[in-house]
């Protein structure tokens, strides 16, 4: 059940690699305190943290996508807010509901899933054009 990273989503950029791996690790541990029951603050914690992390990931990206003149950029940033926009209602629900299978729900559902999608479609595109500017070099 767990989604885990695996070289198919490297986009070959170490920095990026090295941060999605911690993301997906944290949404990892984020569903498993909500499978083993942890408490209103302990899971709520995780979430925090990934809160957190996820912005400094997006403006790692979207510093080096302004470094090497993306063109996508824009389009790019959409879709890093819509994700944020995704994180808030996992929030909501969770201040809300508390921590509990629904939490793991609608993070498999908005954020892991998404989060795959994302790489795999968006980032790789991204990875592609700075090995495109290196290979002109
Ligand atoms: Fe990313
Ligand atoms: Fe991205």
């Amino acid at each position: 059940m767990a989604i885990e990273w695996n070289a198919s989503l490297s986009v070959g950029i170490e920095e990026i690699d090295n941060q999605h791996k911690e993301l997906f690790r944290q949404i990892n541990e984020l569903i498993h305190a909500c499978h083993q029951g942890r408490g209103v603050e302990a899971v709520g914690e995780v979430l925090s943290f990934l809160d957190s992390y996820i912005r400094l990931h997006f403006r790692t990206e979207e510093n080096l996508m302004l470094k090497y003149d993306f063109p996508e950029f824009q389009a790019h940033r959409l879709q890093h807010q819509e994700f944020m926009a995704n994180l808030a209602e996992v929030r909501r629900r969770f201040s809300e509901e508390g921590p509990g299978v629904h939490i793991v729900v609608i993070t498999n559902r908005i954020l892991a899933g998404w989060l795959n999608t994302h790489i795999r479609r968006s980032d790789k595109i991204f990875g592609a054009h700075v090995e495109s500017l290196k290979k002109a070099q």
